[in-house]
C-alpha cells in the first residue's frame, strides 16, 4: 500500500458491532476481566486502549516500524525515551533542536545524573571528539529547529550503531511523509503529534515508533510504569489527522517553498533558512533524504535589528503570533523569546539562534495571501 492509502486504512478497522467506517472512541478506563489474572488485550486504559491502539498502529505503519506508542504530549514521548537511560550515562544531542528538548536534557535528565553534550550535527566528524564511553543516546532533529539544519541521518545512525549507541530522531518537522528515519537505520522516532500528525491545532500528543520489538517492549514498559499516555479523544483526533497528513504536508511544503523564494528576493531580508533553497548548505543532502519536498517550516532574518523583528511578528494577520507549528493555520514566532526561550542565552548565541530570527510555520492558506500578509508586515516593520 502507498503512504496515503495506509494512512486511511491501517489502524482504522470497521466497527464489528455496528459496521461504522470510523472506529468508535473508547472512553472506558477499565475492562471486565474474563478471569482473575488472565492476560487479555485490554484490562486498564493506561496499559492499553483501543482508540489509542488504532493511532499507534497507523503511525507505526507510516514510519515503517513494528510498534508505535502514543503519549500525552511530544515531551512525554521524549521523556520516555530518556527514561531508558541510567544514572551516569550520557546523551549526544544536536545544537539545533526544540527548546523544550534542550530543557528536558539539560535541566531534567541532569537530575538523574545523565550528562548531555551538544554537537553541531551538520559535521558528523565532531561526534568523535564528543563521544564518551558512557554515551548511550544520539539525539537528532532534521530539519533542525529553528535553523533548519540538515543532518545525515543514515551516516549518524551508522556511526552510533558501531558504538552501541541508540539513535533517536525527532521527526516532527519532516514527518514520515518526507523522511522515514527507521529506514535509514535510526532506532527510535519521536513525534510531537500536536504538530503535523494532528494538523489542526486541536490536540496535544506525542508518539514513539521503533523497528525492534524488544526496544518497543522496553519503551512500553516505561510508558506504562510512568503513565504519560494519549487520551482517547486526542487519539481519535490524531488518527483523523493522519488520514490527510500526506496531502497537507505536500501542499504546505509547496507554499513554504514559494514563500522562501519570495523572501530571498526581498531587499529587507538578510537571510532565509530553508533546505529547499539551492543556497542552503544542506540542500543536496535534503534532496536525497527528504521525499520530494523540503517541509513547511522556514526561518529568516530581516536586515535590521530586534525592533524590526518584534514589529514584524506583531504585524502579520494571517500568520498568527503563536508557538507550535504544523497545523493548517500559518504561525509566526520569534524563537529566542518563544520556542527556544528555554535554551540558556549563552547557548542560543553560541549555536546561532539570533534574537532577530523569525520562524514561520506555513499552513494551508493560499500562498498568494500568505505572501501578501508578509509583504505588508515587512513594510509595517520599517515604519517608525
Ligand atoms: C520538534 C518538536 N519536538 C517536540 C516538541 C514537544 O511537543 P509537545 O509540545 O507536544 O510536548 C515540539 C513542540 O513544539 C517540537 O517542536
Amino acid at each position: 500500500m502507498q503512504f496515503r492509502t495506509k494512512a486511511i486504512h491501517v489502524g482504522n478497522p470497521t466497527d464489528p458491532v455496528t459496521g461504522a467506517v470510523v472506529p468508535p472512541i473508547h472512553v472506558a478506563s477499565t475492562y471486565v476481566m474474563e478471569e482473575a489474572g488472565k492476560e487479555q488485550p485490554y484490562d486498564y486504559s493506561r496499559s492499553g486502549n483501543p482508540t489509542r491502539h488504532n493511532f499507534e498502529t497507523t503511525i507505526a505503519a507510516l514510519e515503517g516500524g513494528c510498534r508505535g506508542l502514543a503519549f500525552a504530549s511530544g515531551m512525554a514521548a521524549s521523556h520516555c525515551v530518556t527514561m531508558i537511560l541510567e544514572a551516569g550515562q550520557h546523551i549526544l544531542a544536536g545544537t539545533d533542536i526544540y527548546g523544550g528538548t534542550y530543557r528536558l536534557l539539560h535541566k531534567i535528565c541532569s537530575r538523574s545524573h545523565i550528562g548531555v553534550s551538544m554537537v553541531e550535527m551538520t559535521d558528523l566528524s565532531r561526534l568523535d571528539a564528543a563521544v564518551r564511553p558512557e554515551t548511550k543516546l544520539l539525539w537528532l532533529e532534521s530539519p533542525g529547529n529553528p535553523l533548519l539544519s540538515i543532518t545525515d541521518l543514515q551516516a549518524a545512525a551508522a556511526w552510533a550503531k558501531q558504538r552501541n549507541i541508540l539513535t533517536v530522531v525527532d521527526n516532527t518537522f519532516a514527518t514520515p511523509v518526507l523522511t522515514r528515519p527507521l529506514e535509514l537505520g535510526v532506532d527510535i522516532v519521536v513525534h510531537s503529534a500536536t504538530k503535523y500528525l494532528g494538523g489542526h491545532s486541536d490536540l496535544l500528543g506525542g508518539a514513539i515508533v521503533v523497528a525492534d520489538p524488544d526496544l518497543g517492549q522496553r519503551l512500553y514498559y516505561t510508558q506504562n510504569a510512568t503513565g504519560g499516555v494519549m487520551s482517547p479523544w486526542d487519539s481519535f483526533l490524531a488518527s483523523r489527522g493522519l488520514k490527510t497528513l500526506e496531502l497537507r504536508v505536500r501542499e504546505q511544503s509547496r507554499s513554504a517553498h514559494a514563500i522562501a523564494n519570495y523572501l530571498t528576493q526581498h531587499p529587507r531580508v538578510r537571510r532565509v533558512l530553508y533546505p529547499g533553497l539551492p543556497t542552503h548548505p544542506g540542500h543536496e543532502l535534503a534532496t536525497r533524504q527528504m521525499d520530494g519536498a523540503y517541509g513547511a517550516m522556514l526561518s529568516f532574518e530581516l536586515d535590521g535589528d530586534i525592533t524590526q523583528t518584534k514589529r514584524l511578528v506583531q504585524s502579520t494577520h494571517l500568520f498568527r503570533l503563536a508557538v507550535s507549528l504544523g497545523a493548517v493555520e500559518s504561525l509566526i514566532e520569534q524563537p529566542a523569546t518563544m520556542s527556544h526561550a528555554s535554551y540558556d542565552a549563552a547557548d542560543r548565541a553560541k549555536f546561532g539562534i539570533a534574537d532577530s530570527l523569525v520562524r514561520l510555520s506555513v499552513g494551508l492558506e493560499h500562498p498568494t495571501d500568505l505572501i501578501a500578509d508578509l509583504e505588508a508586515a515587512i513594510t509595517a516593520a520599517y515604519q517608525a
